[in-house]
């Protein structure tokens, strides 16, 4: 996922729209979105010229909100061009003079917008990622008016770069493999891609200081090099700004595994702070050996307060930080108990979190959900920082690995993480590649399978424990 925002933004020159013409693009009859509701639902809008990482943004923000519990989803107008028009022939179809091409377009944006209206009341979304170019403030204006006719929000995000290195690095990771160039020379395909940029850069008109004041938007320069917000009207604005200002391109590889077997882990006990087991510290060696296998340039290693995770660290030999908040999940009135006993003495319980796992909470405990509010500064320091080992623990290790690979939350409780296996996350194009490296040393398994409850049955049990 960071490679390519490497690979992404450019161009910052002053347009045409500003200056002379300022007074006549300001006496715009669109007015600044204006919120019905502290509550009403968000449209995300990119804007910035093709190449400049406005779907890598779309698409980390979308799994980032969406991991914290804010229904979040992208839409993607080039992609609805893409169905309109089956068959890409080359940049001709993006001058701005070609006005067929320009009514397709216009009628994607439209169609794109009418999705969005249904995501929010049908779906129940709350913030919608409108990826695609808009780079003329008459196309912003369009969204800005259907924003103000539904009650919307509209915070815009810029992409601004003129660094040719990372237009050209973007291009080629992800543009050559999209849709448009299947079978297509990739020399052919760079040069076709820079002259549909030169046909947008016509047009294109960067939002402005003065024109574009009273808008909420975050403009970033050159990958985060720079950053100009304007006009954050709430909280979830705010955490938008947040986030892009923290997340960064650099290559980098994270680590994640548990801590050695430990001596509940043997007995089949959940929860408690018991020390390795001899297999274990078996494992701790094995991991130091890995970690200095991997020769990895100024490593950082995080552990939670709990002995197995640091008696894990310690087994590295290199120096470690214990994070609070990546200790493992409380099972308040469970801790200590085998699976066998919580059924026994809280039978309702145990089929109340198989019917919910993400949103159960143990009694004078934590739920996954919780769980996730609790690591969120942990994800955001993880953005910050390059090379990182995580020494953790089952729970907490779903609730990152769900952030990194875009589970839901229906999923995430089911993540298999198991004992003495390292999982080695790396960026790659929009996403993250997963490698899983066991370390041949034995564990007992902790992993417990989704029950075999069918969605019809879900109902069911829904009026059953209604009568408890
Ligand atoms: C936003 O940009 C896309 C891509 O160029 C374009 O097709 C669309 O018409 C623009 N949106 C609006 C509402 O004009
Ligand atoms: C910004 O909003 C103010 C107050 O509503 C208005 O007077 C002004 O003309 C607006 N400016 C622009 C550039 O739209
Ligand atoms: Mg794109």
């Amino acid at each position: 996922m960071l490679y390519t925002m490497s690979c992404h933004f450019v161009t910052l020159g002053f347009s045409p729209g500003c200056g002379a013409t300022c007074q006549c693009a300001c006496a715009s009859s669109i007015p600044a979105s204006v919120p019905q509701f502290t509550n009403s639902p968000t449209m995300i809008v990119l804007v910035g010229l093709p190449a400049r990482g406005k779907t890598y943004i779309s698409k980390k923000l979308t799994r980032y909100l969406n991991w914290i519990g804010v229904p979040t989803k992208v839409f993607n107008v080039g992609q609805y061009r893409r169905e309109a028009v089956r068959s890409y022939s080359n940049f001709e179809f993006f001058r701005p003079d070609n006005e067929e091409a320009m009514k397709i377009r216009k009628a994607c944006a439209l169609s794109a917008l009418k999705d969005v209206s249904a995501y929010f009341t049908q779906d129940h979304g709350q913030v919608a990622v409108f990826d695609a170019t808009n780079t003329t403030r008459e196309r912003r204006e369009v969204i800005l008016s259907f924003a103000k006719e539904y009650g919307y929000k509209v915070f815009f995000v810029e992409s601004i770069c003129d660094d040719p290195e990372i237009i050209a690095e973007n291009i080629k990771q992800v543009k050559l493999s999209s849709p448009d160039y299947v079978n297509c020379d990739k020399d052919e395909a760079v040069a076709d891609f820079l002259k549909r940029i030169e046909c947008y850069k016509v047009t294109y008109v960067p939002l402005d200081d003065d024109c574009d004041r009273n808008l909420s938007y975050i403009k970033i320069f050159n990958v985060g090099s720079r950053y100009l917000v304007n006009r954050v009207q709430d909280h979830i604005q705010s955490r938008i700004v947040y986030y892009l200002m923290n997340i960064h391109v650099t290559p980098r590889t994270i680590y994640l595994c548990r801590h050695g077997e430990s001596d509940l882990n043997l007995l089949g006990r959940i929860g408690g702070d018991s020390g390795l087991s001899s297999r274990g510290n078996k494992f701790a060696a094995a991991l130091g050996k890995y970690i200095r296998s991997q020769c990895i340039p100024d490593l950082k290693i995080w552990t939670s307060h709990m002995k197995r995770t640091i008696q894990t660290a310690e087994a590295v030999g290199v120096p470690y930080e214990q994070w609070k908040a990546l200790n493992e999940i409380d099972a308040g009135v469970c801790e200590e108990m085998t699976y066998e006993e919580i059924q026994e003495h809280y039978p309702e319980e145990f089929a109340l979190r198989d019917q919910d796992k993400y949103r159960y909470r143990y009694p004078k405990g934590e739920s996954y959900e919780d769980l996730v509010h609790r690591l969120e500064p942990v994800i955001m320091e993880l953005e910050r920082q390059e090379n990182v080992l995580v020494v953790c623990h089952q729970a907490v290790m779903r609730c990152l690995l769900a952030y990194f690979l875009d589970k839901s939350a229906d999923e995430l409780p089911y993540l298999k993480c198991p004992l003495h296996t390292v999982l080695k996350l790396t960026p790659v194009a929009y996403g993250c590649k997963v490698e899983s490296v066991f370390l041949n040393v034995e564990a007992v398994n902790t992993h417990r399978d989704r029950p075999v409850v069918s969605v019809n049955t879900h109902a069911q049990t829904h009026t059953e424990t209604g009568l408890w």
